[in-house]
């Protein structure tokens, strides 16, 4: 199973992208987490670009399209979704990489409510599914753990695997349910 992870954070030492990093790290056999690198390099979405959109733009549809799964962790900034996110999946809302595309958002801070709940809401508007037992809440912010240290917590390591697995559950019953059509 392929998962395509993106961070909504473009800072050097995000919590939310050093989780995904974590996450890669934990994966289980058969289980390939890759993050998307380019969030911060994508242009302002423009309408007027949708139907001819560039080159990194349909490089990240090619790897949503490519991916079995997105997870999708992202801070709030003054209760919304940062900009570099919603950015990205402007770009997205012209082209069919998110139907049916299952997705777990992942969110570092419990305090961060409206940003979890904007992004579930533009994530479901596009057709995506949002695979509830893959959503996690991993209380980082403030806690002061390093990676190292992530990747030695047996609680964190536990909730990630497990978000790993329900993914993997709900896309092997996807392709259960598109062949027994
Ligand atoms: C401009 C700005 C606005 C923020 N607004 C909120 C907010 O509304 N609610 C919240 O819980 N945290 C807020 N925060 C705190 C961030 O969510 C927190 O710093 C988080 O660690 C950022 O994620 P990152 O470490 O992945 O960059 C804000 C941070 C910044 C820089």
């Amino acid at each position: 199973m392929k998962i395509l992870a993106i961070s909504g954070s473009l800072r050097a030492a995000s919590l939310n992208a050093m989780l995904l990093r974590v996450l890669a790290r934990v994966a289980p056999a058969g289980v390939e987490v890759t993050l998307y690198p380019d969030l911060g390099q994508l242009p302002l979405f423009n309408p007027d670009l949708a139907d001819a959109p560039p080159a990194i733009v349909r490089a990240l549809e090619q790897a949503i399209l490519e991916a079995d799964a997105l997870v999708i962790a992202s801070p709030e900034y003054a209760h919304g979704v940062t900009g570099a996110i919603k950015n990205g999946l402007d770009w997205m809302v012209g082209n069919e990489s998110f139907i049916n595309k299952p997705v777990a958002l992942f969110n570092a801070s419990p305090r961060a409510t409206h940003a979890h709940a904007a992004l579930r809401e533009t994530v479901c508007v596009m057709s995506a599914r949002v695979v509830e037992a893959a959503c996690i809440v991993v209380p980082l912010v403030g806690a002061n753990l390093d990676e190292q240290a992530l990747v030695h917590d047996a609680a964190i390591v536990a909730a990630l695997r497990g978000a790993l697995l329900a993914l993997r559950e709900h896309v092997g019953g996807s392709t259960a349910d598109v062949m027994a059509q």
